[in-house]
């Protein structure tokens, strides 16, 4: 879905707010009282609100204000006066996202949480950490390392992305297989509701029992159920070694069937990522140097823990991928890191095969049980192939977490209409072996129309009635999640 951000400002298709009954004096007057709330971190001006229109995604909507927020009492008071208002209000990290999660495409306030960016507590006896909204992951596991710990969910954008947008889509990235995703972390969130008030989900415990689990429910609810402010996050032991298997096959397929056959061996990975044979050419673009010499679709197996238990399971991993494979190695240090540091690149280094085309973020997050892995990558080929339209497949396997790149010209109506079509039939696919249209991209506005399909009608109806009762206004990141 691409929308433009102009045309969404104006048509605003917002909820009837007071300030559409005299727009420029009411518009004026909320300035004046944001004002009186962040002083002059809010702001109406054009530039400012065009550079908030959107995420990494094409999916855009001009806000007509941009608030900073430097803490709880803040938000408070700035969701207060939405609350009187009905002012629609959607709140963004990094702007990493690839769903249109953070895009304001009902116009209203951007609330930029990357300013409450403070560690606030690193607790080694509990093994946990409290932390604001804002603090990008990479710094968070930068001030972990000292201490021997760190943070494990590990999306592509790590060196970005926010701890607040992390736990708003449940966003996981590469070592979930082993570690489990951001929600499994989340032990207590400070969370400003619709009308201002201030709720905490949980406690500081590892374990507890009591009540419905409001954690849980916040984590991956992408704006719509309230602000989070504050997290405490469960951290752990930073494994003492690391090593990992390169196995390259003749076929995606084969690759995907050599995973089930490592996680049937009852190996579990650290990581356990796909690149496919046109993937596996955009990395060693990213970085000419890196010494991959193969080609192919290449399984990178990573394992972690101590010397002895990763030689282990590095050599059954080797031995359970060989007769699959065209060749397997193991590689350790700075050449496995040097690996890892071009695989964070691929997704966005994909227009380097072809300049003239741009790779567009949908259909991209698909995901399906271990089993129907080499079925999900079949399905994708035959998709591309019949569509005609390039499709790079990249992603954490292990997971059954599948990324397909599309790219094309955008200039070209007909290219556009093929990636509709080779998105929507990718979703579909992926419902019809039993699996997710998003494993940790989040819903967004790209995948809304798919959701009531995926939960079930239903169980749809339970979480518009949760959404009612949280947001009875609606004025939380509304438009979203086809909500
Ligand atoms: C990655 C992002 C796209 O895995 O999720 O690189
Ligand atoms: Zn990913």
């Amino acid at each position: 879905m691409q929308l433009p951000a102009n045309e969404i400002f104006d048509n605003p298709d917002c909820i009837k707010c007071a300030r559409c009954v005299e727009p420029r004096i009411i518009m004026n007057d909320i300035l004046q009282e944001l004002k009186s709330i962040v002083g002059e971190r809010a702001s109406a001006s054009p530039s400012e609100r065009c550079c908030y229109a959107s995420d990494a995604s094409q999916i855009a909507g001009l806000p007509d204000f941009v608030v900073r927020p430097m803490n709880t009492k803040e938000v408070s008071l700035i969701l207060r006066l939405c609350h009187d208002q009905i002012i629609p209000i959607t709140a963004r990290g990094a702007g990493t996202g690839l769903a249109g999660g953070c895009s304001p495409v009902k116009g209203g306030i951007v609330l930029d949480m990357s300013g409450m960016n403070r560690i606030l507590e690193i607790d080694i006896e509990n093994q946990l950490v409290i932390v604001e909204p804002g603090v990008v992951a990479e710094k968070l596991n930068s001030a972990l390392k000292p201490h021997g710990l760190f943070f494990p969910p590990d999306p592509g954008s790590m060196a970005m992305c926010t701890i607040g947008g992390m736990i708003s889509y449940n966003s996981s990235g590469m070592r979930s297989v082993k570690y489990g995703t951001v929600r499994n972390y989340v032990l207590d969130l400070e969370v400003v509701l619709a009308d201002g008030q201030v709720i905490h989900t949980g406690r500081k415990v590892l374990k507890s029992s009591a009540g419905y689990d409001l954690t849980r429910l916040f984590v991956g609810s992408e704006g719509t159920l309230g602000i989070i402010t504050r997290a405490g996050l469960k951290i752990a032991p930073l494994p003492k070694t690391r090593k990992l298997v390169l196995a390259f096959f003749d076929e995606a397929e084969t690759a995907g069937q050599a995973v089930i056959r490592v996680f049937s061996r009852g190996i579990t990975p650290s990581a356990c990522e796909i690149l496919d044979k046109t993937t596996l050419q955009v990395l060693k673009l990213c970085d000419p140097m890196l010494a991959i010499a193969e080609e192919g679709d290449l399984i990178l197996f990573e394992v972690d823990g101590t010397e002895g238990s990763t030689n282990e399971a590095a050599i059954q991993i080797f031995e359970t991928c060989q007769p699959l494979a065209r060749s397997v190695r193991i590689v350790t240090g700075q050449q496995m890191q040097d690996i890892w540091a071009a695989r964070r690149l691929v997704g966005a280094a994909i227009s380097r095969l072809d300049p003239k085309k741009t790779r567009i973020y949908m259909g991209e997050d698909v995901g399906v049980p271990i089993k129907k892995i080499p079925a999900l990558i079949k399905k994708v080929q035959q998709i591309a192939a019949k569509i005609d339209i390039p499709a790079m497949k990249y992603g954490h396997i292990g997971d059954g977490n599948l990324h397909v790149a599309l790219f094309i010209d955008v200039m070209d109506d007909e290219q556009w209409n093929k990636l509709f079509l080779a998105a929507d039939k990718i979703h579909r696919a992926a419902l019809e072996l039993g699996g997710t249209v998003s494993s940790e991209h989040g819903i967004g506005l790209a995948r809304a129309e798919y959701l009531p399909e995926q939960m079930g009608l239903e169980a749809f109806s339970v979480m518009q009635s949760i959404k009612n009762a949280l947001d009875p206004q609606g004025i939380l990141n509304p438009g979203k999640m086809g909500l």
